[in-house]
């Protein structure tokens, strides 16, 4: 098998975002555009000869070719071995996890996570590093300046491994193991929590439970653990076959696209399963789901990190926590109550790896649906759905239960984010760079019921490594103890993602049970009269709100 060396020219439009190169299938699909980004990656990973790298993707349509491609690639690059989910699957948590059991040098995710998928949708590509978690910016600059200077690629010849096979094979003169994607991932979850409790849970068939897979990549995971370890029923795991296309639908767990869960979870009791739960197309995300509840991802954090000391890998309780600047505060309140320290980091995972490395935190999360703990160095979805059946089997208490309990333990932060999308790039951009040129004159003005008690753009610190990231959205604090925060999406495929994410804090217990956009109305108007996002867009409302 002869290695090819190709010659090529840069393209100009492979900086990662929030989370790898995201970009349309068809884009991938360019001649030498994988090829090129992949290339960079290999060369600025140091000692790459003969490393070993774990590889595997969502399912999505694109992701065997990718992973045919890359394959050759690692071995006309002088990578030693492979280690490769059985069909090109792996959950996103599950790469990180193989990562770090198996020492390896890092990993190569394919996945443009919750994005659609199929021949019009969105494909993407991420490298982690030897911690399991997503590269850090240092690293992921590197490769972007590689690709603006690329010249030329090695790839094998030819050759391909069979992909649905488990065991080693061998690829010039790389060597591809080829593993079961689920068990290593399923064995460390056993390590966390207790699975005597959360099997006597569905011993008796009282507790009815739904997982919704989208059709993405933790349906395998999801019916090993919950349907075969832990008994729950057979049909518990709905859409749970993996298909390139996502069955066509939206493979994002929020209200909005995880349709058919939400349907059964929000009907008369008698017919209300106990439990829903669903996860995105990697698998990192998740939404908890009681009968006729919505537990808000930044509400599932704060009741995790409250519960923390609950659950068996975590018996020595909380020892820190952080959240990305649009999280509610709610955490803050329990990190304050445990006297622990609360840390703010910019959107995006790779911000609480150096965090857990340093053990300065043992639980952090998102508001887009994130949370994760130290046993990885990537949010997990499964994970999540696992650590909420646990409390619910040992506090003997349904999900809205546990989370009404902690509201009037530490009051209610009302949340909601409205997402408007493909906006004009240009029009995005303007509005933002409107309201951050008059953040100086903000504080002291009433808009609405609301008073701006300070306004700033975020930037962080990293306390581990010093090093600053600066631009990571727009802050404003109000002195009715509300907050919003403005940023445009690093993720989105098509024109720009305009977010806003707005917060009130609720202590009186006699109103917690309002509905958060009702709630919220008076902060959502009064942000609509800062932005002026309506005369700037011509958007009456948002397209998503979650
Ligand atoms: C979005 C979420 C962010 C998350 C990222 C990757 O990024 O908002 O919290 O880490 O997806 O899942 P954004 O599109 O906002 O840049
Ligand atoms: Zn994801």
């Amino acid at each position: 098998m002869d290695i090819l060396t190709v010659a090529t020219t840069p393209f100009t439009d492979q900086r990662p975002g929030t989370s790898g190169l995201r970009k349309k299938v068809r884009r991938f699909q360019t001649p030498h555009y994988l090829e090129n980004f992949v290339q960079a990656l290999f060369d600025c990973l140091p000692q790459r000869e003969g490393a070993t790298l774990v590889l595997g993707g969502d399912g999505r349509h694109y992701n065997r070719e990718a992973i045919g491609v890359i394959l050759r690639m690692a071995a006309a690059n002088g990578i030693g071995r492979i280690l490769l989910g059985a069909g090109g699957l792996l959950s996103t948590p599950a790469v990180s996890n193989l990562i770090r059991r198996h020492r390896t040098r890092g990993g190569i995710i394919l996945s443009a996570s919750h994005n659609p998928g199929g021949p019009d949708g969105d494909f993407g590509i991420k490298f982690n590093i030897d911690n399991g978690g997503p590269a850090p910016e240092a690293f992921t600059e590197a490769v972007y300046a590689r690709t603006r200077e690329i010249t030329e690629y090695r790839i094998l010849e030819s050759g391909e491994v069979p992909l649905d096979h488990p065991g080693e094979h061998t690829l010039g003169g790389m060597t591809v193991t080829i593993i079961d994607p689920v068990a290593d991932y399923a064995a460390l979850m056993e390590t966390l929590l207790d699975f005597p409790r959360l099997r006597s849970l569905f011993d008796t068939g009282a507790f009815r439970m739904v997982y919704d897979a989208m059709h993405a990549v933790t349906g395998p995971y999801a019916i090993e653990i919950l349907e075969h370890r832990l008994g729950a029923p057979a049909d518990t795991v709905i859409h749970g076959t993996p298909l390139p296309d996502f069955g066509g639908g939206h493979p994002d767990p929020n209200l909005v696209h995880a349709r058919e869960l939400v349907q059964r979870l929000f009907q008369p009791a008698p017919r209300c399963p106990d439990f829903g739960a669903a996860s995105d197309g990697d698998g990192d995300r998740n939404m908890i789901l009681g009968c006729n509840f919505f537990v808000t991802p930044s509400d599932s954090l704060a009741v995790l990190a409250a519960n923390l000391h609950r659950l068996p890998g975590y018996r020595t309780g909380l020892k820190g926590v952080a959240r990305s600047l649009p999280t509610s505060r709610a955490v803050d309140r329990v990190a304050a109550a445990l006297g622990v320290e609360c840390y703010e980091t910019p959107t995006g995972w790779k911000f609480f790896g150096n965090l857990l490395d340093a053990g300065r935190i043992n639980l952090c999360g998102e508001e887009s649906f994130g949370t994760g703990s130290d046993h990885l160095r990537e949010k997990d979805g499964l994970w999540a759905v696992l650590c909420w059946l646990n409390l619910v089997a040992e506090r003997q208490q349904s999900v809205a239960e546990i989370v009404r309990e902690h509201w009037r333990n530490f009051g209610r932060d009302f949340y909601t984010r409205h997402d408007y999308e493909a906006l004009d790039p240009d029009v995005a951009r303007q509005l933002v760079d409107r309201l951050r040129d008059r953040l100086g004159t903000l504080p002291g003005r009433r808009f609405g019921d609301f008073t701006v008690a300070s306004a700033d753009e975020f930037a962080y610190t990293d306390p581990v490594d010093g090093s600053v990231s600066e631009h990571q959205g727009l802050r404003l604090l109000f002195h009715q103890e509300a907050r919003l925060v403005v940023r445009l999406s690093g993720t989105g495929t098509e024109g720009a993602t305009l977010r806003l994410y707005l917060e009130q804090y609720e202590p009186d217990i006699a109103r917690h049970d309002a509905d958060a956009n009702d709630y919220l109305a008076p902060l959502i108007h009064a942000a609509g009269e800062i932005l002026q996002v309506e005369a700037l867009t011509g958007r009456s409302a948002p397209d998503v709100i979650t």
